[in-house]
């Protein structure tokens, strides 16, 4: 098989590593890919919101699998024009990718669909948005309706910043398009967990837990990013909390989708809020977490290929899922300043040194190899440095001897990643 894997980060770098590992795939090509990629996969220099182009492309080389990582042409509809065109492809298409499109359409489904979530509001009136503020009081949280990158939510822990963040949306517009709506909702505490389901259209099969670590800095302080480091699977997950997920929150979601005819193929990443009184849906998401899925590809046992296939073609029921019993750890490691402004260009040094650590992994993300071959960073988030291991400690000790060797001085990264875990293990013994 010809398989086409869509995006260019460290998601990306280990579905082309998964993929490259099974005996069905014949050629692998990303778009765009990165440095790292360009090493499993031939790299074509198309971006991945450039929907026109990859269809002609995936039509033109005669592709027989297109998998879609980032969320924004999922969006747009690549899987709609994919497939109009005969082209099998992992992801939903536009009306299921409306899921993370819209956060209020999310919301308003879950409520109809009886979905345990935080209780809400949506508004596009700025008075009428300030004084639900006023009247529920802090905290509370306010998210922008559309898709921001991961930045359109504020956590308000006060009523300066709560109103702040509607004028920064609907005022100052500093969103764009995505804050001309708001939803304001109930603040939830508790720990995270990402947990994932594949789903064909029909049906949805559990595909793995991770929880991550969205605070910039050690002791989950600092502005939010896209994710700093993440561990699978997630202690903090029972057999009884899964079941409970699947029957009240999954299972449920799966079969209103299909009842709004918008049955759902592709990844369901559901983030969940673990309260004192059970699971809570925070948000789903309608594609693999970012660092979540490179702990996940590093303890899948089965060919990801057969999963895609069957996940396309509607049968799931047909095939199993297995695992290694190892735990993964993943350390991201980004250029200093962001998520805010960052340089770009600097040079990483070792890297080698680092993937000959035992069980250890590198995942590229924002790399590109300059003029003179030297690695460079041209992202926020540069690389993922992943290790696997008996339990999470033994994971995270491999990750951070291996993040040790990379010579990278305009990097940093978190030296707390899975804390909580590896508390969780020291305990136990
Ligand atoms: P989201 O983009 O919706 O996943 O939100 C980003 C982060 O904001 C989440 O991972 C949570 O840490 C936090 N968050 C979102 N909604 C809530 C909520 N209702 N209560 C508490 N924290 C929340
Ligand atoms: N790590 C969270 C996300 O990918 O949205």
């Amino acid at each position: 098989m010809k398989i086409l894997v869509v995006g260019s980060g460290g998601r990306e770098h280990s579905l082309c590593w998964a993929i490259a590992k099974s005996k069905k795939c014949h050629q692998l090509i990303c778009a765009p890919g990165n440095a790292g990629i360009a090493n499993l996969a031939q790299c074509v220099d198309i971006n991945a919101e450039n929907i026109d182009e990859i269809v002609e492309f995936s039509i033109s080389k005669k592709i027989n699998l297109v998998v879609i990582g980032p969320e924004t042409p999922l969006v747009m509809g690549i899987v709609d024009k994919l497939r109009q065109h005969g082209i099998k492809t992992f992801g939903p298409n536009m009306d299921a990718a409306k899921l993370e499109a819209s956060k209020g359409h999310m919301k308003d489904f879950l409520k109809k669909y009886n979905i345990p979530t935080a209780e809400y509001a949506r508004f596009s009136d700025i008075k009428a948005a300030k004084d639900y503020i006023t009247d529920k009081g802090v905290p509370i949280v306010i998210k922008t309706d559309g898709l921001a990158a991961g930045k359109g939510v504020t956590v308000a822990t006060d009523m300066d910043m709560a109103l702040k963040a509607v004028d920064d949306a609907m005022i100052n517009g500093i969103f764009g398009d995505a804050g001309n709506e708001i939803i304001i909702e109930e603040f939830m505490s508790g720990e995270e967990l990402s947990y994932f389901a594949i789903c064909d259209g029909k049906i949805a099969m559990p595909f793995g837990s991770a929880q991550d670590h969205k605070a910039a800095f050690d002791g989950d302080k600092g502005p939010n990013t896209g994710g700093m480091g993440a561990y699978s699977p997630a202690p903090i997950l029972t057999p009884a909390m899964e079941k409970i997920i699947i029957d009240d929150i999954i299972t449920p979601t799966i079969n209103g989708l299909i009842n709004e005819g918008t049955p759902f193929n592709g990844i369901l990443f559901a983030g969940l809020m673990i309260t004192d009184k059970g699971p809570r849906l925070i948000e789903y998401n309608i594609r693999f977490g970012d660092p979540e899925c490179q702990t996940l590809m590093l303890r899948l046992k089965s060919d990801i290929v057969d999963i895609f296939m069957a996940a396309a073609d509607g049968n799931l029921n047909k095939i199993t899922v297995n695992w290694h019993d190892d735990c993964a750890v993943n350390v991201v490691m980004a250029a200093s300043g962001y998520p805010a402004k960052y340089k770009k260009n600097t040079v990483i040094k070792d890297i080698e040194m680092a993937e000959n650590i035992d069980s250890c992994t590198v995942f590229h993300a924002g790399t590109k190899l300059n003029n003179d071959g030297e690695l460079t960073a041209i992202g926020g988030r540069v690389l993922n440095i992943c290790a696997t291991g008996k339990n999470v400690t033994q994971a995270r000790d491999a990750a951070y001897m291996a993040v040790d060797k990379i010579n990278w001085p305009d990097g940093f990264y978190r030296r707390d990643i899975a804390w909580r875990a590896v508390a969780r293990e020291k305990m136990q013994k």
